[in-house]
């Protein structure tokens, strides 16, 4: 590998090693020293848009890994001047920089960056658009594997919400599929579904309740409202009413089900305090799982 900017292709040797390794940092084994694989080399984040998680696990990665950490965040820099990304990426690449972790609101913008960076510069996708946020594909899948063992070819799992303006979503199918997950339902209003390929071979419907019995994890998905045009969804309360997972719907999946979420969570809409807080949620799982995963995809671009 020499960048990472989606998990479309990625053969199921490739996947299974990055969830290996992120595995054994987990555990303790994952190398002699882990803070002597990266040191010497510089990794910037890159970030055009807001994030929590990513860039400060992307951050937490690179540090256990021993390189040096450059953020970069748009709008405290010369972004707001009119400089382009590809002219940022550049000027960073000339400070001595290898690694660049960049996220981005135009679908593709990781992979421009990375077919116009210099030969030994390595692009890890942290987000882009709508097509792909490939580290919370990884983090989602190896979270799964924890609760639910390898074999997932013996579950089902549900992805609910809003699947058209997500690219976690796109991710997760991704990997899913390479993992040979037994069955996908997407569930979500009609018009928060994709209109394109991504749900081929999926269950897709819009009632919550049939989309949940008997599933083994749910995947709940933010209502991203900075990327919505207005009318998709009438009102917060009726997306909750219809779409909101609460204790109360989640016993119609399985009683040993799981329940993800990205992050950042809209409590109150796509999930109620007492399904987020409550011991099915593996969300903070998630986010210990996003600093190993990073750490297993840093040192194999660039270590
Ligand atoms: N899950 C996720 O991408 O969260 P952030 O936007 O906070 O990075």
């Amino acid at each position: 590998l020499r960048h990472l900017l989606t998990l479309e292709g990625l053969p199921r040797a490739a996947l299974v090693a990055l969830l290996d390794r992120a595995q054994a940092f987990l555990d303790g084994h994952g190398a002699a020293d882990p803070r002597m694989a990266l040191a010497g080399t510089a990794v910037c984040t890159l970030f055009f848009e807001p994030s929590t998680r990513t860039r400060l696990s992307f951050q937490r990665a690179a540090q256990r890994l021993g390189a040096d950490v450059l953020g970069f965040d748009a709008s405290t820099s010369s972004t707001s001047k009119g400089e382009t990304a590809l002219d940022t990426l550049r000027n960073i690449e000339a400070m001595g920089v290898r690694g660049f972790v960049v996220r981005h609101r135009e679908d593709g913008a990781a992979a421009m960056l990375a077919a116009c960076a210099a030969h030994d510069t390595a692009v890890v996708n942290a987000g882009d658009g709508r097509s792909a946020h490939p580290t919370q594909g990884l983090l989602d899948v190896l979270t799964l594997r924890q609760a639910k063992g390898a074999d997932f070819s013996r579950l089902k799992v549900a992805i609910v919400g809003d699947i058209r303006h997500s690219r976690v979503a796109r991710s997760e199918l991704h990997a899913l599929r390479t993992l040979g997950i037994g069955e996908v339902r997407a569930c979500g209003p009609t018009g928060l579904l994709p209109d394109d390929a991504t749900l081929d071979g999926c269950i897709v419907g819009s009632d919550l309740d049939a989309a949940l019995d008997g599933v083994d994890a749910v995947f709940m998905l933010r209502l991203q409202r900075e990327r919505m045009v207005e009318g998709l969804v009438s009102s917060l309360e009726d997306y909750h009413r219809d779409y909101g997972l609460t204790a109360v719907r989640l016993r119609r999946a399985a009683p040993d089900a799981v329940v993800l979420h990205p992050g950042p969570m809209n409590r109150g809409v796509e999930i109620s305090d007492e399904v987020a807080d409550g011991p099915q949620s593996l969300v903070l799982r998630q986010v210990a799982n996003g600093v190993v995963v990073r750490m297993a995809v840093l040192e194999t671009l660039l270590a």
